[in-house]
C-alpha cells in the first residue's frame, strides 16, 4: 500500500491493527521502535481513546532492546513504548514484553525471551521498521536467517545514527537483544511500515533484489502474508 505522506501510512496502519485486534481480541503482536512508528503508536492511542480499539486482551512483545542500559535510561526502548505507547492504552502491564536491557546472562534471556513467545502461541503479527542498511529489529546485515532471539552486535552505522539521541557515539550501546528472522518470519502475517526517501533504497533491494542475509529485509519475498505500507517517498524505487 503506497500512502501520500507519513501521515497517511501512520492512519493505515493504525487501521490495519484495530482490523486485527476486532477479528482476534487476543491477538499477539511484536512491535517495533525508531522514528517511523511514531506516528502509528499516535494514531492507535487517539483511536483508543475515541473508543474504536480495545487492548485489553492483547499481548506484545518488542522486537528488541538495547543492552546495557537501566531499564528507566530516557532511550531503552522500554521508555520508549512506555512513552509513546503502553502508558496510554488499556494494555494490561503484564501483557507488554520486552527483553531485559541488564541481565544477568544475556543468552538466557535470550532463551526466555523466545520461549515466552512460544508459550503464548507464537506471534500473529509482527509490525516491522527497516534500517537504511536494510536491517530488520536489530538483525543487521550478514546474520543467518535461522537465527531465533539473539544477542546482536550493532553495526557502526546503526551506532551512528543513534549518537545524537545519546549525546555521543562512545554513549550508543554496542549490543542488543534482538528477535532473530526465524522468530518474525514464524509470525502468521507481518506488516512492515517504511517512511522517507532514506530508506527507498533499501525498500527497493529488499523486494526486487536477492534474498540474501546481506539485506535482512529481503527473507520478506518469503513470507506467505506480507502487507507493506510506505510513504511515496519510500516506496520512490519500487
Ligand atoms: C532500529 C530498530 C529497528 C528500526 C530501525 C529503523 O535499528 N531496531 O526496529 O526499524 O531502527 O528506525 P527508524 O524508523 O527510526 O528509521
Amino acid at each position: 500500500m503506497i500512502c501520500e505522506n507519513y501521515q497517511e501510512m501512520s492512519r493505515q496502519a493504525a487501521r490495519f491493527i484495530a482490523q486485527r485486534i476486532l477479528s482476534k481480541p487476543n491477538l499477539i503482536l511484536a512491535l517495533p521502535t525508531g522514528n517511523t512508528p511514531l506516528g502509528f503508536y499516535r494514531e492507535l492511542v487517539r483511536m483508543f481513546k475515541e473508543g474504536l480499539i480495545d487492548f485489553s486482551k492483547a499481548t506484545v512483545f518488542n522486537l528488541d532492546e538495547f543492552l546495557g542500559l537501566p531499564p528507566q535510561h530516557p532511550q531503552s526502548f522500554r521508555s520508549y513504548m512506555q512513552k509513546y505507547f503502553w502508558d496510554h492504552v488499556n494494555l494490561r502491564p503484564e501483557s507488554c514484553h520486552i527483553p531485559l536491557s541488564l541481565p544477568k546472562d544475556p543468552d538466557a534471556e535470550c532463551a526466555r525471551y523466545e520461549q515466552l513467545i512460544e508459550r503464548h502461541g507464537g506471534l500473529d503479527l509482527a509490525v516491522l521498521g527497516i534500517g537504511e542498511n536494510g536491517h530488520i529489529a536489530f538483525n543487521e546485515p550478514g546474520t543467518p536467517f535461522e537465527n531465533l532471539t539473539h544477542v546482536a552486535k550493532l553495526s557502526l552505522e546503526t551506532r551512528a545514527r543513534e549518537a545524537s539521541t545519546f549525546g555521543g557515539l562512545d554513549k550508543v550501546p554496542t549490543h542488543a537483544i534482538t528477535m532473530g528472522i526465524k522468530t518474525i518470519m514464524r509470525a502468521r502475517e507481518i506488516l512492515l511500515l517504511a517512511s522517507g526517501e532514506e530508506k527507498a533504497a533499501a525498500l527497493s533491494r529488499s523486494l526486487k533484489g536477492p534474498v540474501t542475509p546481506e539485506t535482512p529485509a529481503s527473507i520478506l519475498q518469503l513470507h506467505p502474508n506480507l502487507t507493506i505500507i510506505a510513504d511515496s517517498l519510500a516506496a520512490k524505487q519500487l
